[in-house]
This record gives structure tokens, sequence and C-alpha cells, in this order.
């Protein structure tokens, strides 16, 4: 191609992770890369689509689905849109409100989609730190500073956290909110591990105040990733513009989806003890392998944790020698945010987890 004929377009930073996440070798004896449940598969009977189901319009059906799913989760007379999963929905919550050259504050470490979206359309990430040594806890302090030096009027979390899979406390949660009311911001919380805490997790972050759009999807902890149904709930003032974006991305969800994710939506007390079960059991996994100097701070809900190597790997190296070695297919940390972790997460059968984290913890550790 000559220069003439070369077509000029914007650069934008890619979601490394995504594009990483996709090209994974498939057949690890240890898939220790993921971070979301697959399907409760053939307990979970969604019932059988005809082709009448799956045509438009859909109206009454998505009204149905979002004031089912905003009782659900305790955010009743919420208004919603329905999207394509949790990625769609950061795009449509970020869309208007991310004003062109303006800092947004995003987490660090963070799974970095809410950060290239806000890139993507023209703002400014900042980063807020969440500091192991701290448990990775969000500070509101830090927050209230942080605001205060770069006046940013939108902020973007993750809760429960990806990659540490801990979650934020519910008098943090309070201040971190009053923190954000203060300064007149919008807070946009990714809430799609909040499964993970099973049938008695507090509402959505959206039921305590009209500065907070929740987002979610069906995911990971009902391991329903395959419908591709997401959500951005809240007051009517903030989900209009939303509604006004998705308008411009996708018009309609599927109505094969709707159909069935509001019937999922009656079987949400057994998805919840899927979610639930699991996560206890990663944290018991978890607290039972002898890590040496290998470390981690326990995940409190998820499948996730986000491990500290032994001095002298950088994560790349430890993923390619646990992968060639052992058959573990771990995360390098980089792609979160520090190049001396590996994210690891455990779901689903055919293996033995233990195992697998006895022989990590065995591989990390060699001088
Ligand atoms: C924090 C976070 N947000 C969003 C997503 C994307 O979720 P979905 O598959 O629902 O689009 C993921 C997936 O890993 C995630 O970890």
């Amino acid at each position: 191609m000559t220069a003439e004929t070369a077509i000029a377009r914007r650069s934008f930073q890619p979601f490394e992770y995504m594009a990483w996440a996709k090209q994974v070798r498939p057949g690890a004896a240890y898939p220790f890369n993921v971070s979301g449940l697959p399907a409760p598969d053939p307990s979970l009977d969604l019932g059988s689509l005809a082709w009448g189901d799956c045509l438009g319009p859909s109206r009454t059906l998505l009204d149905a689905f979002i004031e089912k799913l905003a009782g659900l989760l305790g955010v009743p007379g919420s208004a919603g849109v329905v999207v394509s999963g949790a990625s769609e929905a950061i795009t449509v919550a970020f869309a208007p409100f991310v004003q062109a050259g303006q800092p947004v504050i995003v987490e660090n470490p963070a799974y970095r989609a809410m950060e290239r979206s806000a890139a993507l359309l023209g703002g400014v990430p900042v980063h807020i730190e969440r500091r192991e040594d701290e448990g990775w806890r969000l500070d509101p302090e830090r927050l209230d500073a942080l605001l205060r030096q770069t006046g940013a009027k939108l902020i973007g979390i993750t809760d429960p956290h990806n990659p540490t899979g801990v979650s934020v406390d519910t008098a943090t949660r309070a201040e971190l909110v009053r923190t954000v009311e203060r300064h007149g911001a919008l807070l946009v919380v990714d809430e799609l591990f909040s499964f993970f805490r099973g049938p008695e997790r507090p509402p959505l972050w959206a039921a305590g105040s009209d500065h907070v759009l929740s987002l979610g999807s069906m995911t990971k902890g009902w391991g329903l990733s395959s419908l591709r149904c997401g959500w951005v709930l809240g007051s009517p003032q903030l989900v209009e513009p939303c509604a006004q974006a998705f308008d411009l991305l996708t018009v309609n969800p599927p109505t094969a989806t709707l159909t069935l994710a509001l019937r999922a939506l009656d079987h949400t007390r057994q998805l919840d003890e899927y979610a639930l079960r699991a996560a206890e059991q990663v944290r018991q996994t978890l607290a039972a392998t002898e890590w040496g100097e290998a470390s981690m701070v326990s995940p409190q809900d998820g499948i996730i944790a986000y491990l500290k190597l032994p001095r002298g790997w950088t994560s790349e190296q430890a993923v390619s020698v646990l992968r060639e070695r052992h058959g573990i297919q771990a995360v390098p940390g980089h792609f979160f945010g520090h190049d001396d972790h590996l994210r690891v997460g455990f779901a689903g059968d055919g293996y033995d987890p233990a195992e697998g984290c006895r022989l990590l913890a065995s591989c990390l550790n060699r001088t």
C-alpha cells in the first residue's frame, strides 16, 4: 500500500486482555484462565425455543424483564437498558458521561474494559490504586483526594473486583457513595461478579443513590455467558441517555435471548446457589494450599484470585512455564496492572483444583 492510499484511522488502545483471551490454546489440563462458571446444564431447564419465541417486537418482554430483574437485584422501580453483556453495558453507561479531554477515574489493578472504553470515548483515564497491603480495598479518602485533585465527574469501578475477587464492605460502600455525591460526580459500578455472593447479597449499588449506575450480566456467576444478556440499571434520568447510546449500537436485544433470560429469572435461587457453592469451594481450595513464597489476598467473592509471584518471575514467563510443564493455564498479571502477579480462576470439573494449586505453587517456588 502506498502512502497516498493508506486509510486514515484514529488510534486507540486495544483491549489487549480480550485479544489474548480469545487466542488461548485450548486443551489445558488446568484451565485457570477462566473467570466465569460454565452453564449449569443440564440441571437448569429453560425449556425449548420455538421460532415464535424469537420474533419481535420485544417491548413487552423487555419491560417484564427489567421490572423483574430490578426487583430481584434490590432496585425495584429502576429504569434499565438490556444490552449484550457487561462489555456493552460499560460502553453504554459511559457514552453519555465521558467528556472529551476530561478525567475519568478507573481502578488499578483492573479488568481494563472501563479504562479502554473511557479513552475510546475521548476521556482521560486516571488511576485510583487498590493496594495489596490494604487487602486491595477501595479507599474513600483516596477517591476524595483524587476527585479534588482532578475535578473528575465520572468514576468506574468493579465490585466484586476483577482480578482480586475482593468485595467492598457495607460501610466503605456508603462512604464511597457519599464521596461521589459530595463531588456531584457519577459512579458506574460493574457488578457482574455479584452473583457469587449468593442469594443474601446486598442490593445493587444503584439502590443507594441517584449518582450511581449499576451494570451487570448473566455471564459469570450464573454461567449464562452464551445468552449475552447484560444490563445497566439506575434512576430514569441516568438511564435515559444510556438508552439513547444503546439505540446507536444495537437497536434491540435479541428476542430469543430475552425470552430465555426472562425464564432464567424464574430460577435465581438455583443459579445463586450454583454461584455461591463455586465461590466457597474456591475459598476452601485456596486456603488449603501451601503457597510458599507466592501469596494472595484471599478472595471474598468469586472464583478468581490475584496471585503474587515469588521473586524472579515475570507474569508471561510464569504463564508459559506453567502451561508447558503442568498444563496449567493462568492469565499474566500485566493485563491487569502487575507483571509480578497472575490471575487464577477455578471453574468447572474434569480436574482437581487442589492438585492444580499444588502443582502451581511447587512450580512457582522453584529456585
Ligand atoms: C469486570 C468485567 N466486566 C465485564 C466483563 C465482560 O462480561 P460479559 O461477558 O458479560 O460481556 C468481564 C468479563 O470477564 C469482566 O471481568
